[in-house]
């Protein structure tokens, strides 16, 4: 795999690019977005950019990679929260076409299983964005996840504990709720994306290391359809 390496200063103008051609292209495209700090820039310039090319994302499904659990609805740092915030609000996209987890009810197994029923009913992930975890994990699938675990309740590494302080929640949540492997693996198409020279060691271990469970991320390397879209600070 030979990631596309962009200049740090056009990177998210060009993954923005790249995601208004998806929408154009699909107009319903059921599309899988992470949280993380690395895809922000691209949220940041994604509406004013489809308004720009005329392209609307009225169609557009979108769908939750993760979630934590035990943070009050509506804190800062949830997923939920921050891709409402950063994106979905400045979509208008509808209520009926976002599919999250139900990370506040008292039963997380039952809201894992109901996530995947969705992505289903709406004809499986067309296309979905991934960060990489500093410890390279993909959502919250941390290392030791093998490449058919399901949409399930895991527990949070220490590392990605730490980036939870880092995005506001502090004491961070000892567990999360992931999409699985399995279902990041049977979207049509995988983004891998990656920012910022703190990458570099994980990316430089994903690209020369083969497929394995201590890097989750490596097993996008099988899947037909993937790009891994970085900048030159990652890829140092
Ligand atoms: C976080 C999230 C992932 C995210 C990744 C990278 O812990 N669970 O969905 O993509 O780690 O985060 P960042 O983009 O802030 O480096």
């Amino acid at each position: 795999m030979t990631p596309e390496v962009l200049p740090a200063a056009t990177w998210a103008d060009l993954v923005t690019e790249r995601l208004v051609d998806a929408i154009a292209a699909r107009p319903a495209l059921v599309l899988c977005l992470p949280t993380g700090s690395t895809p922000l820039p691209v949220y940041d310039l994604l509406p004013a950019r489809l308004t720009a090319r005329g392209v609307s994302a009225a169609a557009v499904t979108i769908v939750a990679l993760d979630e934590f659990l035990g943070l009050p609805a509506g804190q800062p740092a949830r997923c939920d929260a921050v891709l409402r915030r950063r994106l979905l609000d400045r979509l208008d996209i509808p209520v009926g076409r976002w599919i999250g987890f139900d990370a506040d009810g008292a039963d997380p197994d039952a809201a894992c299983l109901a996530l995947d029923a969705a992505v289903a009913a709406a004809g499986g992930i067309d296309l979905v964005v991934l960060g990489l975890g500093a410890n390279g994990h993909i959502g919250m699938n941390e290392p030791g996840s093998a490449a058919d675990a399901p949409t399930r309740v895991v527990a949070l590494a220490p590392s990605t504990r730490e980036a939870a302080v880092g995005y506001g929640a502090d004491p961070p949540p000892t567990h999360g709720v992931t999409l699985g492997l399995a279902s990041i693996l049977a979207a049509r198409e995988v983004w891998l994306l990656a920012t910022g020279a703190h990458k570099a060691v994980i990316l430089r271990r994903l690209v020369d290391q083969p497929p394995s469970p201590a890097i989750p991320a490596s097993w996008l390397l099988d899947h037909p359809n993937l790009r891994v879209i970085v900048d030159d600070a990652a890829f140092s």
